[in-house]
C-alpha cells in the first residue's frame, strides 16, 4: 500500500487500530497499584488517542509517548497542550526499537497495536530492561483466538501474508516469560474495540471512493483496507486483539 494513500485514509482517526477508551482503563485497573508520580513510557503512540486517555486517568504520571511518524506526534502535542497537559506529557518522534532512556527507570510501559512491528517477543526483550523492578506492562496485541484447526482458511491466508508472526495467546504468553515478565492476566477486547477503529475507517473509504476513481494507488488502498475490514466482518471471532498485563 502506498504511504501516501494509507496515510489519506487513515487522516484525522483518532486511534490506528482496534481499541477503546473502556479497554484503555480497564486494562489500567487490572494491572494494579503503581508508585506515584509513576514513569510512563507510551510506544507507538500513533495520534494519541490512549494516550491522552492515560493522561487524565493517572493524573500525576509522566507520560513520555513515542512514535516514527512526525505528523502523529504533532497532533499530539498540539492536543497535550489544548489539554493543559504539557507539563506532564511530552511526545517525540523516535525508534521504540532504539529508545535512549536509561534502564531501570520505567514504571509502566504502554503500548497499543504497535509491538508487531519488532515482533512480540523482540519487542518484550527490548524493552523489558528499562521497567523499574516490579515494574508493568500492557501491550496489545494481534492473535489466533481458538483451536488451529478452526481458523477459516481464508483467515488463514490473509493473516500468513499480511503477519505471518501472530500466534496464540498461549505462545505470547511464554514469549513474555521468557522475556522476564510474568503474566498478571489477559483479555480480548470486544467487539466494540474493532468497529471504533473500522467504522470511522469505512467512513473514510467511503468518501474517497470519487477521488480514487482517478487515483490508481489510492483505488488500491481502498480496496486492501475494506478486505481487512470484511476479513473482520466474516471472520473476526477467530482473532482478536489481546491486552497482555505483565509485570517485571
Ligand atoms: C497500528 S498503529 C497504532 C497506533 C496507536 N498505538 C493506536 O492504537 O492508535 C502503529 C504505530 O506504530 C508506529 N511505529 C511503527 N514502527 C515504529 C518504531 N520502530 N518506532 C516507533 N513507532 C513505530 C507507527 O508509526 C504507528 O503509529
Amino acid at each position: 500500500m502506498s504511504f501516501d494513500a494509507f496515510f489519506k485514509i487513515h487522516d484525522g482517526m483518532r486511534r490506528e487500530a482496534p481499541g477503546d477508551e473502556a479497554s484503555t482503563l480497564t486494562a489500567l485497573a487490572r494491572l494494579g497499584p503503581l508508585p506515584p508520580g509513576p514513569r510512563v513510557l507510551d510506544l507507538g503512540c500513533g495520534p494519541g488517542g490512549h494516550t491522552l486517555e492515560l493522561a487524565r486517568a493517572l493524573p500525576d504520571a509522566n507520560i513520555v509517548a513515542v512514535d516514527l511518524h512526525a505528523p502523529f506526534i504533532e497532533r499530539l502535542a498540539r492536543e497535550v497542550a489544548e489539554q493543559g497537559l504539557a507539563t506532564r506529557v511530552h511526545s517525540r518522534v523516535a525508534d521504540f526499537g532504539a529508545l535512549d532512556e536509561a534502564e531501570g527507570t520505567i514504571d509502566l510501559i504502554w503500548s497499543e497495536g504497535a509491538i508487531y512491528h519488532l515482533g512480540f517477543g523482540t519487542g518484550l526483550r527490548r524493552w523489558r530492561p528499562l521497567l523499574r523492578a516490579g515494574g508493568a506492562m500492557a501491550i496489545t496485541e494481534l492473535t489466533w483466538l481458538g483451536p488451529a484447526q478452526t481458523r477459516p482458511a481464508e483467515a488463514r491466508e490473509f493473516w500468513a501474508a499480511a503477519y505471518p508472526a501472530m500466534t496464540t495467546s498461549a505462545a505470547n504468553c511464554a514469549a513474555a516469560e521468557a522475556a522476564g515478565l510474568r503474566v498478571l492476566e489477559t483479555f480480548t477486547l470486544p467487539e466494540r474495540a474493532w468497529a471504533a477503529y473500522y467504522e470511522p475507517l469505512a467512513a473514510r473509504v467511503e468518501a474517497l471512493r470519487g477521488e480514487a476513481e482517478h487515483d490508481p494507488a489510492l483505488a488500491t488502498a481502498i480496496a486492501d483496507t475494506m478486505a481487512e475490514i470484511d476479513l473482520w466482518r466474516r471472520c473476526g471471532a477467530h482473532y482478536g486483539y489481546v491486552f497482555y498485563l505483565l509485570r517485571a
